[in-house]
């Protein structure tokens, strides 16, 4: 820039209208450039669904044939027809001048979502696993995330309280594919992909987030934290970030001339007024802070470089100390520098002043009206004084502490005569704040999360699960005070997530509720020799081999149950915060679900409306009997939800709605906004009500446009 405008400069003198013109340019071009994070969006982003049946106008793409491990062709076609008796599909070639169409089996056709269009999307049960009698139910949906937080833009739009994720880290080791291509270190757009990815996702995960008291947690490590960290200051403004080290490989990754790398990186954003919650522990040292005795007083005298009566010049003053040690008579005024120091103290006190020597002064920790405000408080004190050492050490209470007094933390016991406060930590409230650098045995990826999955899932392998203590203790740090709290993982890989929730649970008697979302991926070796076998994603042998199916699902299952998917109980002890036998399971409740892509057209009411009922079902809480048909009687109402279908049924089903003790939702459908306001206005207060239209699909038709 600052070569530019010496240029511009040089072309005023010597031609004045030629610069004039220059700099105008200039100026237009320097006001257009945006600062902070600038990529390439790659548009559109696309995934492939192998699960969803062809249909005419689907976006396809031609697979190679079966037992073949080549890529295949990877241009885009539309369905023009289908023969369902030919069991074949005309296609046109997309985006291409020259037409050109050809006729394929559409068992040999994959559809291809672009997220430019408008998907509808539908759950379908999997399997539940239940031992948590009336608590909400946990989920793990199957499904290419982008599209499932679009889908929970209608459940849980600024319900959730915190998002863990641990997405790709974009190694270039086959760790993520975009657009099903797998992004490699030779790629030379793979920073702008990953970021593309990420920032879509991220746009809905905030419209997820409460507002005004929520946290999203990533996970990331030396490849991308840079980048994420601009992303994530974009994408959330006016949110506070942190950024934490954590060691989770102490033995360390040794790499030909580089520091061995030990830790990963954890960013906290955190929304509105979201509260950081003290715990034992610091998450540097194995100190455990629950073991205090004793609240501990500050030392008012401040050493070190910082300490310097020239960094602080308004805290070097006197103190009177009365004689017989019994307290401070009173605190004299600042000596500005330079000027000389009285000389004088009142009767029966010894003047004590900030540590010096002959070289060096200090200062006191706070100016004179603070330690005056505290002594009014009774937050200062005088320690033990031993006047052949000249040693009068005096302490004193931070604002801090005397808030922790306020809340309930720390107890007043008593006063001593001059006022002093006689405090002690109140049961269970000895805690620290954490520190910005984590390094717990307990976070060990290797020992905390591969060899437990292995105890839970043996002979199952899944790459790099985080220490299931590692989430438990992010995690801890903002749901300890929300026992209801609202928990999801767009990236949940292996599940950890909803483990570390249940573990949380268990810990204070909680109702927290996790979403787990992740895709069915097959790992890229294995997608190999699944092909030598002829398979092909979408048959029943290759899904079955996904992470969410092989991994996720059985993970939760197997946590909650104590026993291995062969009916073992399961080896091994839970250890630190929460220890006992893994075989004891959890008393907690988990369905899983599978999204699905429903058509608008076609589909009868009754089975569009099976695919949505867990949506409605979600958006209540995930508590409770669920409304899986639509309703005989014309309306029905379960623990946490009501549901209306015939508005001349609506005096039984409002009498119902008064009696039920825990309805949060009404969905009343009908396409009449005059007499949806009317009912509504009869219900309960306190029951949220929504309308839903009579086509069911219509009402959750997302646009499947970038918002990025
Ligand atoms: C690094 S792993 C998460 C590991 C997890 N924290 C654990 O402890 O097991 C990231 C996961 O996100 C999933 N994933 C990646 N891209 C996805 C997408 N677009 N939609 C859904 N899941 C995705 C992958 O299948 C992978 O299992």
């Amino acid at each position: 820039m600052s070569l530019l405008t010496d240029l511009i400069t040089k072309a005023k003198a010597q031609n004045p209208q030629l610069g004039a013109d220059l700099e105008r340019e200039f100026r237009a071009l320097s006001s257009r450039l945006s600062f902070g994070l600038n990529f390439e969006r790659h548009r559109p982003e696309a995934v492939e669904l192998p699960q969803r049946p062809v249909r005419r106008g689907d976006t396809v793409r031609i697979l190679p044939p079966r037992g073949t491990t080549t890529k295949g062709d990877q241009r885009l076609w539309v369905v023009e027809s289908l023969h369902k008796a030919k069991n074949a599909a005309v296609l046109r070639l997309m985006d291409s001048a020259a037409p050109e169409t050809q006729t394929v089996a559409t068992d040999d056709l994959v559809v291809v979502a672009e997220f430019r269009s408008t998907i509808y999307p539908g759950l379908i049960s999997t399997g539940k696993v239940s031992r948590g009698g009336g608590k909400p139910w946990h989920t793990v949906i199957s499904a290419e995330n982008y599209h499932a937080l679009k889908a929970l833009t209608w459940t849980h739009r600024g319900k959730v309280d915190a998002i863990y994720i641990d997405p790709p880290y974009n190694s270039g080791a086959r760790d993520w594919k975009y657009n099903n291509d797998y992004v490699e270190a030779d790629d030379l757009y793979r920073h702008s992909k990953w970021l593309a990815m990420m920032e879509r996702r991220l746009i809905i995960a905030k419209e997820l987030l409460n507002p005004t008291d929520s946290v999203l947690i990533v996970t990331i490590d030396e490849k991308e934290y840079l980048r994420l960290g601009l992303l994530l200051e974009q994408v959330f403004p006016e949110a506070n970030v942190q950024m934490i080290a954590s060691v989770i490989n102490p033995k360390g990754t040794a790499r030909a001339n580089e520091f061995s790398r030990i830790d990963e990186y954890i960013f906290f954003v955190k929304i509105g007024d979201a509260q950081l919650t003290r715990w034992k522990r610091d998450m540097l040292t194995d100190r455990d802070y629950s073991e205090d005795e004793d609240v501990r007083w500050r030392g008012l005298a401040r050493t070190g470089r910082k300490g310097l009566r020239p960094h602080n010049p308004g805290s070097w003053y006197p103190i009177y100390v009365k004689i017989d040690g019994s307290g401070i008579h009173s605190v004299g005024d600042t000596v500005p520098m330079g000027a000389p120091d009285p000389v004088k103290a009142p009767a029966g006190t010894v003047v004590v002043w900030p540590p010096s020597s002959d070289k060096q002064q200090y200062s006191w920790s706070v100016v004179p009206e603070t330690l005056r405000e505290l002594m009014r408080r009774g937050a200062v004190r005088v320690g033990r004084v031993d006047m052949s050492r000249k040693s009068v050490p005096i302490y004193y209470l931070s604002f801090n502490q005397l808030q922790r007094i306020e809340d309930g933390d720390i107890k007043i016991v008593g006063r001593a005569a001059d006022g002093t406060l006689d405090i002690a930590y109140a049961e269970g409230s000895r805690s620290t704040a954490p520190k910005t650098v984590w390094n717990m045995t307990s976070h060990d990826a290797g020992s905390h999360g591969t060899n437990l999955i292995r105890a839970l899932l043996p002979g199952r392998r899944f790459p790099f699960p985080k220490s299931l203590y590692a989430v438990e203790d992010a995690l801890r740090f903002f749901v300890k005070e929300k026992p209801e709290a609202v928990i999801l993982d767009f990236f949940a890989g292996s599940g950890t997530t909803a483990h570390a929730v249940m573990r949380l649970n268990r810990q204070d008697n909680g109702n927290r509720q996790c979403i787990s979302i992740t895709n069915n991926e097959v790992g890229a070796d294995e997608q190999k020799s699944l092909r030598e076998r002829s398979l092909r994603a979408g048959d029943s042998d290759w899904e079955s081999r996904g992470i969410c199916d092989y991994i996720t699902k059985p993970r939760v299952q197997a946590a909650i149950t104590g026993k291995t998917p062969d009916g073992e109980p399961i080896k091994g002890d839970y250890k630190f915060t929460d220890e006992f036998p893994m075989a004891d399971g959890f008393e907690e409740n988990a369905e899983f679900f599978t999204l699905t892509y429903e058509t608008p057209v076609g589909v009868s009411y009754q089975t569009a409306f099976s695919r949505i009922a867990p949506l409605l079902w979600l958006r209540a809480g995930s508590v409770g009997r669920r409304i899986d048909k639509l309703p005989a009687a014309g309306w029905d109402v379960a623990d946490s939800y009501g549901l209306l279908v015939d508005l001349d049924t609506a005096t039984d089903f409002l009498k119902a709605a008064r009696k039920a003790k825990s309805l949060r939702v009404a969905f009343i459908v009908t396409d009449d906004e005059r007499r949806f306001q009317a009912l509504s206005r009869r219900l309960p207060e306190g029951v949220e009500t929504v309308r839903l239209y009579e086509s069911y699909l219509t009402n959750f038709a997302f646009a499947n446009g970038d918002s990025a």
